[in-house]
């Protein structure tokens, strides 16, 4: 091994740089909405630490109804408004939430979820559903984690448009 050189630990920008390559690669040339998603999750899912739900919610009427996702089963309807993911789809706002308990209406489907990141899929100008991750750890996610989840977002909606 070379005088000085160290194994270093990936930077969050370095993991989701790499992120949105694999995003990019799986969705080539497939527009099959479910199959996408269930890739997407996966990826999101295996790439980062400290996750115990990522999936995604889809506007079905007035719910948000699961669709895709990796991690323990979860509530399947989540009326618009209510709880974060309710929240991100009637603002269109992501939402960073450092501690779950202390968000009203939060609905827990994991007790060991801490904190939480929902980013609204937004699909040729049309609410299509929601991308959710949970964490057990207090304020995972960061400014870095929105930008790069949201990178994830913007080359999912490119390939569903
Ligand atoms: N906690 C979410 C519900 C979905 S689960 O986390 C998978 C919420 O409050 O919207």
């Amino acid at each position: 091994m070379t005088i000085g050189k160290r194994l270093m630990a990936k930077t969050k920008e370095q993991l989701y740089a790499e992120l949105a390559q694999e995003v990019e690669a799986i969705l080539e040339g497939e527009t099959d909405l479910i199959a996408n998603l269930a890739n997407v999750s996966s990826l999101v899912w295996n790439k980062l630490p400290d996750v115990n739900w990522a999936g995604f919610y889809l506007l079905k009427g007035e719910q948000l109804v699961l669709g895709p996702f990796q991690g323990k089963p979860a509530c399947v309807r989540i009326p618009v408004g209510r709880g974060v993911c309710g929240a991100a789809a009637k603002t269109l706002v992501p939402q960073i939430v450092e501690d779950v308990h202390q968000f009203e209406g939060h609905i827990a489907c994991d007790y060991a979820s801490n904190s939480e990141a929902v980013l609204p899929i937004i699909v040729n100008g049309e609410l299509l559903g929601v991308m959710d991750l949970d964490s057990p750890k207090l304020a995972r996610f960061d400014k870095v984690d929105q930008d790069g989840l949201q990178k994830v977002a913007d080359i999912l909606q490119s390939a569903l448009a």
